[in-house]
């Protein structure tokens, strides 16, 4: 059969995700290559007491059509706990809860973008945020990551007065891949440039709650102010299958975001929202952050630690938190060679290739830091290093 499909669909890169679910699959494989959260840290019990909790108390409301604007408590909670942990306002009139961030960066770009305009994005960038924004066309300008964390100045300068984005996309915290964060003179300068050309900065927090040492990093909103545009996540720090996150954006921003969030689903899980807010009412939710802080923090500085001493020839970044490091491969080894070894002595990387948007990063791969325990890093690293000898052999 051969259907016409728009074109639009062309524009989207070839996802390597179907070659990532097989090798999580293989139990004989250890994976450094996934993105999920921690299966192990999901609190299934305490989800469990919320849920029953809404369906005995609220069920008829919970299982009907609800707001596209989302559950009023659970935004209330979000811009409270915004005001309280970094000491900047936000009202819940500002915040629209949606199926996961991800929409976030389809919904967002469906109403900024007109194909041929600019995006900006960090390089390497989110590979789910290429993918999201692709599917409107624009010609995505990438911005390298200077080494100390944040884009290059000059580069994003250079951006901002030449090629007038509709908006930069960015992760100041624990970017995925790299695990860097943007030191506070850069948000504040970055934020600042962003004021003063007119142009949206968006600012994709899915790891701000899982700052290593639980300090919260001002956003770049705070300089961006009326440029500014925040989304968050449930997915890392409860439970990804319930698809909670949430845009905090300006009011002429929302005004349009509900306007494309209405006609593309009307509202998200209403129910799922419910046992959000009870869970989150009902149970201490930093006392797990602290949990998943602590037990990320320890395989993390495992895996540093592993890499210094046994590949001390690769370079590699020093997360203050999140879910991912980046590593450089010394001079001439691929790092697609690096994913098929590795899967000959049963280890898993992700090739940096897919996180630079128009071609490169072959000499870097991503680690996740958030699926394996102590001796699967150990054993893992060992297979690594087989792996990485065989090439330079
Ligand atoms: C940087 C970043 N943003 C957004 C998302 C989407 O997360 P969710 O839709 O589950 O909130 C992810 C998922 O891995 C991510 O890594």
């Amino acid at each position: 059969m051969s259907f016409q499909f728009a074109h639009r669909m062309g524009a989207v890169p070839e996802s390597f995700l179907d070659t990532l679910f097989a090798v999580s699959s293989d139990p004989s494989i250890i994976s450094f290559a996934g993105g999920l959260p921690s299966s192990e840290l999901i609190d299934v019990e305490g989800i469990a007491e919320a849920t029953a909790g809404v369906m005995a108390d609220d069920g008829r409301s919970a299982l009907q059509y609800s707001t596209c604007d989302g559950y009023l408590p659970l935004r209330e909670w979000i811009a409270e706990r915004y005001s309280r942990r970094l000491g900047i306002a936000a009202r819940p009139e500002d915040v629209r809860i949606v199926n996961g961030s991800q929409q976030c960066l389809d919904l967002v770009a469906k109403i900024f973008c007109n194909p041929g305009d600019v995006i900006g994005m960090e390089r390497p960038g989110y590979l789910g945020a290429v993918e999201a924004f692709s599917i409107y066309e624009p010609a995505i300008c990438g911005v390298p990551l200077a080494p100390e964390g944040g884009p290059e100045i000059g580069a994003f300068t250079r951006l901002l007065a030449e090629k007038n984005p509709v908006f930069f996309y960015g992760i100041p915290n624990f970017q995925n891949p790299s695990g860097t964060s943007y030191p506070e003179a850069v948000r504040r300068e970055v934020g600042t440039l962003c004021r003063e050309h007119g142009v949206p900065f968006y600012e994709d927090d899915a790891f701000g709650e899982l700052a290593f040492d639980g300090r919260p990093r001002m956003p770049v909103k705070r300089w961006a102010k009326e440029y500014g545009i925040v989304s968050g996540s449930f997915s890392k720090t409860v439970a990804p299958g319930m698809r909670i996150g949430w845009l905090w954006a300006p009011e002429e921003i929302i005004r349009a975001f509900d306007i494309a969030k209405q006609a593309a689903d009307l509202h998200s899980n209403h129910l799922s929202q419910m046992i959000m807010h009870r869970y989150l009412t009902t149970h201490d939710y930093d006392a797990h952050l602290a949990t998943v802080r602590r037990t990320y923090a320890a395989n993390c500085r495992l895996m540093s630690d592993l890499l210094d001493d046994l590949l001390p020839d690769w370079t590699h970044t020093r997360p203050e938190g999140g879910m991912f490091m980046t590593a450089e491969l010394p001079a001439g080894v691929s790092s697609m060679a690096l994913f098929e070894e590795g899967l000959r002595e049963r280890v898993a990387v992700m090739p940096g290739g897919p996180f630079f948007a128009g071609g490169g990063g072959d000499d870097c791969i991503r680690l996740n830091i958030s699926t394996v325990g102590g001796e699967e890093i150990r054993e893992g690293m060992d297979r690594l290093v087989r792996a990485a000898r065989t090439l330079s052999s």
